[in-house]
């Protein structure tokens, strides 16, 4: 007789059941907090070198479980690998973020690929399966991609911005070429996705960072469609992909875009209305969230207090315990241990 394979409480919390204390993971889980990580990072060079070199990327992604113990491992990588394998030069500069050449002419975005060189994911997928096969069968793999709509920010304007007020303006004045960026991250995505189920990955975090910074207009058109149809496109090929969306800042555009996008759940920031979200959102889909990462770094009883809200406002309904954004670099390690201790040790 064959085993049952053994299940994963993040995966039965997408799939529908509630679970009675919350499985748990971090935004940004591998990173600067940690001094294992920064010894790989310097190692490795340049940050795309730790993206693409498989062993790095593979050995970072597996840090924070082995330290923490969390129910979800997201694979190393980064949303600006979808723009450098759209040709786009993607630089990371230390201290001062991504920067790239700016795409912000109908002119230079006519000389766009229509889709990604899919040969630059292989490091990616490699990486994939090397976690894969080392991780504990009840810890998920989480996949990723930026959403179109901010991966087309950092390609507009070259680097972050307050706003993203340069592809605001772009997408307002010349929306016809604006929307062939948006076609090409769609395309692009739908495969690199397609690529990480393949290679290992059991389920997929679309991070729409900036979703928060448009009018309804323009989030239905450029945040909600594009999402909506890579997910379409990834389930045309892969029907049972479990998919989460982070429209950060969404609030309460948040309904219309779980309706529309068919996701099975949705990361939420710490500024949510919890009636709002319970009766709107989790009452379709799980939950992610949504602790502020500023009470992780205060900690002591600010931080149990935040905890203790998560817990009280979400945990009745299917909730998977997370930040509201990623960790911050001065993030103390005895917090992360002292919020994971408080969860699970939840009695709901
Ligand atoms: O969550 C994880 O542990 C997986 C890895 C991951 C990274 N970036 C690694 C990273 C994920 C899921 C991302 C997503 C990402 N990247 C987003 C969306 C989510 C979010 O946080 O808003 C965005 C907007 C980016 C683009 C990006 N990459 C920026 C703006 C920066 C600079 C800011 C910073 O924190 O330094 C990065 C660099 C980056 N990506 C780092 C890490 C660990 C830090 C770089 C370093 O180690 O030197």
């Amino acid at each position: 007789m064959t085993q049952p394979l053994p299940s994963k409480p993040f995966l039965d919390v997408l799939a529908g059941t509630r679970q009675a204390v919350p499985p748990l993971w971090m935004m940004r889980q591998a990173g600067r907090y940690l001094p294992e990580y920064r010894e790989v990072r310097t190692k490795a060079g340049g940050f795309l070198d730790l993206c693409f070199n498989p062993e790095f990327a593979a050995e970072v992604t597996l840090q924070p479980i082995r330290r923490f113990g969390f129910d979800a491992a997201i694979i190393f990588s980064d949303i600006l690998v979808v723009p450098y394998a759209l040709g786009r030069n993607v630089r990371f500069e230390v201290g001062e973020g991504p920067r790239l050449d700016p795409l912000d002419t109908p002119d230079k975005i006519a000389t766009l690929p229509p889709r990604a060189d899919g040969a630059k994911f292989a490091p990616v997928y490699e990486a994939l399966r090397r976690v894969r096969a080392e991780l504990d069968p009840k810890i998920a793999l989480i996949g990723f991609c930026g959403a179109p709509w901010t991966v087309a920010t950092y390609m507009v304007a070259g680097q972050g911005t307050p706003d993203q007020a340069p592809a605001r303006m772009l997408a307002y004045r010349e929306p016809q070429a604006f929307a062939k960026i948006i076609d090409a991250l769609v395309e692009s995505s739908i495969g690199y996705l397609l690529g990480q189920l393949e290679a290992g990955a059991d389920a997929l975090q679309i991070f729409d960072t900036w979703a928060g910074v448009l009018p309804p207009r323009e989030f239905q058109r450029w945040s909600v469609e594009p999402t909506r149809r890579i997910i379409a496109g990834v389930r045309a090929k892969a029907p049972h992909a479990k998919i989460i969306g982070f429209p950060r800042g969404a609030g309460a555009l948040l309904p219309g875009y779980v309706e529309a996008t068919g996701v099975n759940g949705v990361s939420i920031d710490w500024t949510a209305e919890p009636s709002l979200m319970r009766e709107r959102v989790q009452s379709k889909v799980a939950l992610q969230g949504n602790l502020d990462p500023l009470a992780l770094i205060a900690g002591g009883d600010a931080l149990d207090r935040a905890i203790d809200d998560v817990l009280e406002n979400y945990a009745q309904g299917r909730l998977i315990f997370n930040l509201g954004h990623g960790i911050q670099p001065e993030t103390p390690i005895a917090h992360v241990e002292r919020m994971v201790k408080r969860v699970r040790g939840y009695r709901g």
